[in-house]
C-alpha cells in the first residue's frame, strides 16, 4: 500500500523563533494521536537544524523547500542537498511552481537537483501542475505529462520509486480556488497512468501523489477520499498548527 502523506510547505514565512514555535505546536499536537498518514513539515533553510532539534522525527518528518543543482563549491548563496541532509532533514520539495516561475527552474535544472537529492538520501516531493490558461485551452494533461517525462523519466525504476509527486494546479495555489475532488482525481489517475506506461503498474501503484492548492480543513476529507489522492502539500493552512492538524486528521 502506498503511503498517505500530509506535508506542509511554509514557503518564505515565519522567522526562526516563529518557525520553531510552530514546529513545536505541530509536534505537540501529534503526541496524543496516531494519524493515518505520514506528517512532514518543509521549512526555510535557516530553520532546518533548529526545527530538527525540537521535533520527534518518528512522528514528524522534516524537509527543505529547495536545494542547489550543484554539489558544492563557488555558488554563493546556494544550499546543497548534502547541507540539507546534514541538518537531519529527510525530504526536499523540488520543482514547485513558484521556483519554476520566479527563479527560472527548468526540467534540466530539476534533473540535477533530483539526482543530488537522491544521492544524499533525501526524499524529493516533486511538484507538477498547469497554469490556468493551459487548463482553459485543454492542454493541462499534456503539460503535466511533459513535466513528468522531462524531469523524471531518465530515473531507474528503483530511484523513481523513492519520489513523492505533488500535483499542484498553479491556479489553485494561494488563490482560495481549490480544484474539485473530481478534477484532482481525474488528473491524479492520469498521472498514475503515465507512470504505469513507463515503469509498470507495480511502480505506479506504489507512487504517492499528493494534491496541493488551497487545501484546508474544510475540503481535505473530500479530496483525500478519492482513490488516487494520497494526501496533500499544504501552503497557507500549514502556518497554523490547528489548521494543519485539521488536514492531517482528515484521513
Ligand atoms: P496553498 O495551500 O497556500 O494554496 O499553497 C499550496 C502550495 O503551493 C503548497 O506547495
Amino acid at each position: 500500500m502506498r503511503k498517505k502523506i500530509v506535508a506542509g510547505n511554509w514557503k518564505m514565512n515565519t522567522n526562526l523563533q516563529e518557525g520553531v514555535a510552530l514546529a513545536k505546536d505541530v509536534n505537540e499536537a501529534l503526541k496524543g494521536i496516531a494519524p493515518k498518514c505520514d506528517v512532514v513539515v518543509c521549512v526555510p533553510f535557516t530553520h532546518l537544524a533548529s526545527v530538527n532539534a525540537v521535533i520527534d522525527s518518528t512522528k514528524l518528518g522534516l524537509g527543505a523547500e529547495n536545494c542547489a543543482d550543484q554539489k558544492s563549491g563557488a555558488y554563493t548563496g546556494e544550499v546543497s542537498a548534502s547541507m540539507v541532509a546534514s541538518t537531519g532533514a529527510t525530504y526536499v520539495i523540488l520543482g514547485h511552481s513558484e521556483r519554476r516561475q520566479y527563479y527560472g527552474e527548468t526540467s534540466a535544472i530539476l534533473k540535477e537537483k533530483l539526482g543530488l537529492a537522491l544521492e544524499n538520501n533525501l526524499t524529493p516531493i516533486f511538484c507538477i501542475g498547469e497554469v490556468l490558461e493551459e487548463r482553459d485551452n485543454n492542454t493541462h494533461f499534456d503539460v503535466v505529462k511533459a513535466q513528468i517525462e522531462e524531469a523524471l523519466f531518465e530515473l531507474s525504476a528503483e530511484d523513481f520509486g523513492k519520489i513523492i509527486l505533488a500535483y499542484e494546479p498553479v491556479w489553485a495555489i494561494g488563490t482560495g480556488k481549490t480544484a474539485t475532488d473530481d478534477q484532482a482525481e481525474e488528473m491524479h489517475a492520469f498521472i498514475r497512468s503515465v507512470i504505469a506506461a513507463k515503469y509498470g503498474d507495480a511502480v505506479a501503484e506504489e507512487t504517492s501523489i499528493l494534491y496541493g492548492g488551497s487545501c484546508k480543513p474544510s475540503n481535505a476529507a473530500q479530496l483525500f477520499a478519492k482513490p488516487n489522492v494520497d494526501g496533500g502539500l499544504i501552503g497557507g493552512a500549514s502556518l497554523k498548527a490547528a489548521d494543519f492538524m485539521g488536514i492531517v486528521t482528515a484521513f
